[in-house]
């Protein structure tokens, strides 16, 4: 223990998302020691954190993590960033700026979750050192992000994920494979 504070290895923040859920059940595997974080629906296991109020000082007040899995998303996705820039700023940047900062207070490695929407889609597939350019509000933030990291943290790793998919009913961001499934047995049922 460090002060007051738990020593954990590993903080998942948003561990019942989709990313979230199968890194923790990973770490499980590995018998590592760690926490995770749930927002609007609650899990039993997992603390209460909104990324966009004081919570987070209460986290980090709480534990001391060596590592920090940052996998919380905005419901709504990337339309929903176009619609309210300003909300998609204080959560992709300004959430991600204060946890990178309470990383570094505390020497955690930030293992941050981007995306490909950094690049226009006009090449592919990526490569690490390729010049980004992003078209939409969801995209420019999460690049100013991995630029703010790269500048501020020592100990990090950025992951340019791309159409994660999986099954979660609950979830308020369907992902692509689940927007198409309703589709796929609607023509089915119709053949
Ligand atoms: N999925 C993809 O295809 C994809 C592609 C590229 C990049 N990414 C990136 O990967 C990361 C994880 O994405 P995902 O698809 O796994 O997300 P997801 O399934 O939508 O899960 C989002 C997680 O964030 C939590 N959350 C939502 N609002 C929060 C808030 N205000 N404070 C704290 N936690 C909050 C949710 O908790 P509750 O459910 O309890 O509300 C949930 O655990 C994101 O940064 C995303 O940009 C994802």
């Amino acid at each position: 223990m460090s002060g007051n504070k738990q020593n954990i290895q590993g903080l998942v923040i948003g561990a019942n998302g989709l990313i979230g859920n199968y890194m923790g059940r990973l770490l499980t595997h590995k018998s590592v020691l760690w926490k995770g974080t749930c927002h609007n629906r609650t899990c039993s296991d997992f603390l209460k954190l909104n990324i966009l109020d004081d919570d987070l000082e209460s986290i980090f007040s709480h534990f001391s993590p060596d590592v920090v899995f940052h996998c919380a998303n905005l419901s709504g996705g990337v339309d929903f960033c176009e619609e309210h820039p300003e909300i998609a700023k204080k959560f992709h940047l300004e959430a991600t700026q204060k946890i990178g900062s309470y990383c570094k207070e505390i020497g955690a490695t930030l293992v941050y979750f981007s995306t490909d929407y950094i690049f226009d889609g006009t090449k592919g597939p990526y490569q690490e050192n390729d010049v980004p350019n992003p078209l939409n509000i969801y995209g420019k933030l999460k690049l100013q992000s991995e630029y703010w990291i790269q500048e501020h943290l020592k100990k990090f790793l950025i992951v340019r994920t791309t159409n994660v998919y999986g099954w979660d009913p609950k979830t308020l961001t369907p992902n692509y494979i689940m927007n198409l499934y309703p589709c796929f047995i609607s023509n089915f049922l119709n053949q």
